[in-house]
């Protein structure tokens, strides 16, 4: 076999693996196959220069960076259609009626029905089988020549099969997948770059790309759904039928689609596309219905430069723009801190909306949402109304950005975001209102403080009321009481007495169960129970470092730091205050930690100024290796260490005969201490 045929038998048998991957979605051999094929073509292509051409499905990507877009005159105008957005029995109705007085006929007409794709319109010239030229809409009369980066395109075939055509021009619209939207933005994001707004500007920007190697980079399909300028084949007599061919010839065209007879059936595929409209794999904005018969196509003919024998029948739009009046936050269930854009009310997929969800403060940042701002609100089917995207050439010059409060707007507690973590948290835990009932059941839960009968329906009586406030509200007899209790909703004597009684059973606890119930970020049970065996007093965790809480097993910085961080919320603290002086208890001890730890049960005493590190961190490196850091040196002191300058204490340890490290001493010792 020679190059040449080789060359071509390779270019045959790799554009029907493609026509079965891209258009049929049925692929026939594996992808490394298809890629060794693929590579072979591309090293005899290398080898015999003169034998490549542009319709090798090598050259789908590549080609040089443009200067800007050839313009391309139209042989055949491109026209767009009317636009019906009544319901979806009248816009049906009034086109059907329109047709057949127009034709003055009475009988019923056949009509093809599609999709209305949302994408970009595209003409696509194929001569003798070849695409030779891609063109955008334009004004109708003259678009640009987009070619090479239509080539990129999968699915539109760079050759056609079984046609004869001297000239096809196919006419069709470029789309992205929703798929394939999703996937760009999740790779943009996670590589920190520009995402997409919508798969329609996704669609519409990659083609006017002037670079077809980025293009390239952006997935993107094609429907046909309809032709321009044929010379030298013989059209079939509907339109039906001419999506039938494009088929045979090897190009995409939605299955989708229906031929029907009169006005109720067009209603018919209105209302079922509706209804199905957030499960398509793409975007659409409406139907289009055509007269099927090309005859009479011909004896409609146009209206001011629209088809008489074609209407687009929309949907409710599932995208308005709208003006960001505020950002307020929102404070869920758990905590976490929400903003929402607060939006001038605008009609947008089957409703008002004056809410859009944000996610959260880096979303903000990517979307670049300021308030002001002129945004593209979306709600698709049931999904909350989100903000996609910002008009930025309509930011006025007193937008303002937005900033995350440093306190709960609820409860006034602190307000962090943990490194790594999108969502900014209220730390008010117990002591705001939003996270109370969350907190309330889970304190109340069974293995928790296990206060049987204090169910969901009770707690949410108990906080919408405003009977309970806190968690030592619980426990307060002035507040909680048979009485109290007996007086709400369907809650009987008998019931009231069988709380009352469990909350005082609950009283005596265990020091993990306690920790447990107070609900701290990433304190599980377990976590909960390997705090108190190391620690064995409550206190002991209260006042607990950062560093101290890393000594103890399975607590990383994310665990530690969220104790610390709970515990340093006075509110918190007070609640817990309040439990203990109300009756909650349990058993304390030593805790297992300070026997096993290089310096357990020794007491320092620090003095002077280190120069290498602060005091503080001198004194929570000691305490992480079981020491006790005390303020004056007495007999019981173990080790001085004295920095520069040190005084009084320092000649204190001399009298006393206490051994004293200087600052090299210490670091040398810590050192040591640490690597065991
Ligand atoms: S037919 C002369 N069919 O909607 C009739 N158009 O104004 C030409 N569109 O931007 C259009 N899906 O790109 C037709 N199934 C479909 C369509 C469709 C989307 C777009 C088209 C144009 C607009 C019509």
């Amino acid at each position: 076999m020679t190059a040449a045929q080789r060359i071509a038998q390779l270019r045959t048998e790799l554009e029907q693996h493609n026509h079965a991957y891209y258009v049929l979605d049925a692929p026939t051999i594996p992808d490394a196959e298809y890629d060794k094929l693929f590579r072979e073509l591309q090293e005899l292509e290398a080898r015999h220069p003169e034998l490549l051409t542009p319709d090798s499905p090598t050259q789908r990507v590549g080609g040089k960076v443009l200067d800007g877009f050839a313009a391309v005159r139209h042989a055949v105008p491109m026209l767009s259609i009317r636009t019906e957005t009544d319901t979806e029995s009248s816009g049906a109705t009034n086109f059907d009626t329109r047709v057949r007085n127009a034709l003055g006929t009475s009988g019923e007409i056949e009509y093809a029905c599609e999709l209305k794709f949302d994408g970009l319109a595209i003409n696509l010239r194929y001569e003798r089988g070849v695409l030779v030229q891609a063109a955008t809409r334009g004004d109708g009369e003259t678009g640009e020549d987009v070619t090479q980066n239509v080539r990129t395109i999968h699915c539109i075939p760079l050759h056609l099969k079984n046609c004869i055509a001297e000239v096809l021009e196919v006419r069709g619209e470029v789309y992205m997948s929703r798929r394939d939207f999703e996937r760009y933005n999740e790779k943009q994001r996670s590589q920190g770059l520009a995402t997409l707004v919508n798969p329609r500007n996704g669609a519409a920007g990659s083609i006017r790309q002037l670079d077809p190697a980025l293009a390239a980079k952006r997935p993107l399909s094609f429907y046909a759904y309809g032709l321009g300028e044929v010379q030298g084949w013989n059209l079939p007599p509907t339109h039906s039928g001419i999506l039938d061919a494009l088929v045979q010839f090897g190009l995409p065209v939605c299955e989708d689609r229906q031929v029907v007879h009169g006005a109720e059936m067009l209603a018919a595929f209105h209302r079922s596309v509706a209804f199905r409209r957030d499960e398509l794999p793409f975007d659409i904005d409406g139907v289009v219905y055509k007269v099927n018969s090309l005859a009479l196509q011909k004896k409609l003919g146009f209206v001011s430069r629209e088809p008489r024998w074609a209407v687009a029948h929309k949907f409710p739009a599932e995208e308005q723009l709208t003006i960001v009046r505020d950002i307020e936050v929102q404070v869920g269930r758990t905590g976490k801190l929400t903003p929402v854009a607060k939006l001038e009310p605008v009609f947008v997929g089957g409703t008002t909306v004056s809410n859009a969800t944000l996610h959260n403060e880096g979303e903000i940042r990517r979307k670049d949402v300021h308030i002001g701002d002129t945004v593209i609100v979306r709600r698709a089917g049931d999904v909350i109304p989100e903000v996609v995207g910002v008009l930025l050439e309509r930011r006025p010059a007193d937008a303002r950005p937005f900033v995350m409060p440093a306190t709960c707007p609820v409860c006034g507690s602190h307000v962090v975001r943990e490194e790594g973590e999108a969502d900014a948290r209220c730390t008010g835990g117990l002591f705001c209102a939003a996270q109370r009932k969350q907190a309330i059941l889970h304190f109340a839960g069974r293995r928790a403080m296990d206060i049987e009968g204090l169910g969901d329906k009770l707690v949410d009586q108990l906080v919408d009321e405003n009977i309970i406030h806190s968690l030592s509200d619980l426990y307060d007899k002035k507040v909680l009481n048979s009485r109290s209790l007996a007086a709400l909703d369907r809650m009987a004597e008998k019931s009231a007495q069988n709380i009352v009684d469990a909350l005082e059973k609950s009283k005596s606890t265990t020091l993990h169960r306690f920790l447990f119930a107070l609900g701290i970020r990433h304190v599980g049970e377990t976590t909960a129970k390997d705090l108190a065996r190391h620690f064995g007093k409550l206190d002991a965790i209260m006042q607990a470092s950062a560093e101290q809480l890393l000594t103890v097993h399975d607590v990383g910085p994310v665990v530690a730091q969220s104790i610390v961080a709970f515990f340093g919320e006075v509110h918190n603290r007070e609640v817990v205050q309040q439990l203990r002086t109300l009756g909650v208890h349990w058993e304390e001890h030593e805790g297992a930690s300070n026997e096993t730890l290089p310096l357990s049960g020794k007491t320092f005493v620090l003095t002077g100024t280190l120069v290498t590190m602060s005091r503080d961190e001198a004194k929570s490196r000691l305490e992480a290796l079981g020491a006790k850091v005390a303020g004056s040196v007495s007999k019981k002191t173990d080790c001085v260490v004295a920095g520069e300058e040190a005084g009084s204490k320092l000649i204190r340890a001399q009298e006393l005969n206490v051994s004293i490290w200087n600052e090299a001493e210490l670091i040398q010792q810590l050192k040591e201490c640490e690597k065991t």
